[in-house]
Parts: structure tokens; sequence; C-alpha cells
């Protein structure tokens, strides 16, 4: 850490601060903002059904048993990403935190489980824990954890779309902020929403940082295989999409009559993933239905890869400065933090 400044002397001792042990004691609150509403849901995966070159937004692969498949993809011998940062936290955790500064609120984008920012925090000393996930269920069991864990510090769990707002609650103080957004997720976002999101993480940050987990463009021999490996957990992940969906709109896709496909667009530099048609087949839901001829693809999910200057520009255009990262020895994925 920079300066150990937690007790300040220049603070005076007014009410503010006198309240301020009571206040880490509280118990943690969870605030559930972002509430889904079916109907647009519905719409959405609609229009993306009608398109011409139909999609499903990368977003409904993790319904329960998505998210079981996803963790199953991290512990894959092919599926390098989670494996690369957790080497590149366990060299270097106390180097970012370092460079990130004093952390007054860690705020965890994506928070789930929790487990990454838990490993944090054994080297950064915030007084507020903030994690967001679209819903405050699924942090309910590692809050708990993690409160037992450290009763001194004050947990706010948000449930909220931090990809459409990120306006925090009022408890949040305003500086010393560091932001946590770790598992590259941020690789599923085209470039110019990727910028639009750094951007609006770069205004709630306020003398503060970003810790952002990058994945790298690669050779297409490693980059594949990743996406597409031998045990076929990653084609269990995509076509479970499909079941997903047919809950959600009442549609009759057959699972059997889809094949998961994996390919590196090295023009746009990003993986791509898609459902390609076995044969002809029309899918039918109350209210509407699309044929697909043999072969045709549903789009589901894109993961961009960058070069690491490409990143650090980006960060720049932003707004954040000082910005450095960390690779695993390989150079496959890299840790950037950069102050705001
Ligand atoms: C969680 C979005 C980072 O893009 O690598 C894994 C999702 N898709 N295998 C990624 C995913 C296929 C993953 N992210």
């Amino acid at each position: 850490m920079r300066s150990p400044s937690y007790s300040s002397p220049s603070l005076p001792e007014t009410a503010t601060s006198v309240a301020a042990p009571e206040a880490r004691s509280a118990e943690p609150r969870f605030h559930q903002r972002h509430v889904e509403n079916t109907e647009t849901v519905r719409k959405e995966l609609l229009e993306g059904l009608a398109r011409p070159q139909a999609e499903i937004s990368p977003k409904f692969l993790y319904d329960e048993l998505g998210s079981s498949l996803f963790t199953a993809i991290t512990l894959l011998d092919e599926y390098y990403p989670t494996r690369c940062e957790n080497e590149i936290f366990a060299r270097h955790s106390a180097e970012i935190v370092g460079h990130a500064g004093q952390t007054r609120t860690l705020i965890d984008l994506g928070a789930g489980d929790c487990a990454k920012a838990e490993r944090l925090l054994a080297h950064m000393h915030p007084t507020h824990y903030v994690p967001i996930d679209i819903s405050v269920d699924y942090l309910k069991a590692a809050v708990k954890r993690i409160a037992d864990h450290y009763p001194e510090l004050d947990i706010t769990a948000l449930g909220m779309d931090f990809f459409n707002d990120l306006t925090l609650s009022d408890d949040v103080h305003p500086e010393q902020r560091t932001f946590f957004y770790p598992g590259s997720s941020i690789g599923n976002l085209p470039p110019a929403q990727a910028a639009d999101l750094l951007a609006n993480i770069r205004r709630q940050c306020v003398d503060g940082a970003l810790i952002i987990g990058v994945d790298l463009v690669k050779a297409r021999e490693i980059l594949e295989p990743a996406y597409d490996d031998a045990v076929g957990v990653t084609a269990a992940f995509n076509l479970n999409m499909l079941r997903h969906v047919n809950q959600i709109l009442g549609s009759d896709f057959d699972l059997t009559q889809w094949r998961h496909v994996a390919c590196f667009n090295e023009a746009r530099s990003r993986m791509e993933m898609h459902l390609r048609a076995r044969v002809a087949t029309t899918v039918t839901w109350p209210g509407g239905q699309r044929r697909f001829e043999k072969d045709e693809n549903i789009h589901t999910e894109d993961s961009y890869k960058y070069r690491p200057h490409a990143f650090k520009a980006m960060l720049a255009r932003a707004g954040f400065g000082q910005i450095r990262y960390w690779t695993d020895a390989r150079e496959w994925f890299a840790v950037f933090c950069a102050r705001a």
C-alpha cells in the first residue's frame, strides 16, 4: 500500500468519525436494482432470431446449467485463460495492488462467487467491499463467507446490469475506488462498447484504479481448442443455450439438429462461437417460426483478443493513466492496472 493513512491525524473528531466503527460492524447490505422484464427479454431474443444472420446474446449462456458448465470449462486442459490469470495474480498481486494505490472501496464487477476478489483482499485492505452481479442472489453465499472472514469489512452487494448502468448506491464513497474486472469478460463486447464501458468506469473513479483481466491475441492452434475442447464441455455450454431459449420462448429447438462451431476470426481479432444446423430445420414458438437451411449459423458469442498496446491505448482513451500490465510466463493473458 502506498500511504498508511488509516488514522489520519488531520481528521477532526466529528460525529462522522465517531460513527465509523459502528458502520464497519454493520451487516452486509443487499440491493437488487436490476429488474428483469420477461417481455423485454423475449423481444430481444425474437429480434435476434429474426435477423438474416441469426444471433442469440451470450448472456443466455448462463442459466443454472450453463453456469455450471462454464465452471467446468475453467478446469479443461485447453481453456488457458483462467489458469493464466490465476498465475498472474499468484505472482504479482502485491505489485498490482501497490500500483492501484490506496483503496477505500473494492468494487467487484461480475463478482459471482467472489473468489478472485477474496484473494486480492489478502493484499488490499479496503474498508468497503461492493460485489456486483446481475442478481444479488448469486452473491449471498459468497458475501456470508467474506463477512465471516473479514468482520471489519463493510459489504454492499448490488444486483445490477453494469453494462447498462454503473450508478452505485449512495453508501459507496466517491473516492479511492478500485474497480476489479477479472476473467476477460470485457472480451464479449465489441471494441466500441468495451471502450464505452471503460469510460463509464472512469467516470465513477476519482483518485482510484481499475484492475482488469484481458485475453491476448495468440495462435489459432491455441485459441480454437480452448473454445472447442476434446471433452465437449464447450459444445454443451453453447448447445445448452437453445435449451435455455426453449424455456424462455416456449420454442422447439431440437438440440440434436445443431452442432457447436468455434473459429478464430483473425481479421476481427475474436473467437466466435456459432450453432450450426446439421440439417434444414424449422423452429417454432408461440406466434412465430423460422426456417434454417442446412449449415446455417446462429451467432452466439464473440470473445475479443487484444494486443497489449491496443488495450493500453483503449484505457488511455477512456481517461486512465499510469497504465501497467502483467502477463503469465507464456504471455497469453494480461492483467492491466490503471489509475484514475
Ligand atoms: C467468461 C466471457 C471470458 O470468452 O472466454 C468460455 C466465456 N465462452 N468458453 C470467454 C467462454 C466459451 C468466456 N468469458
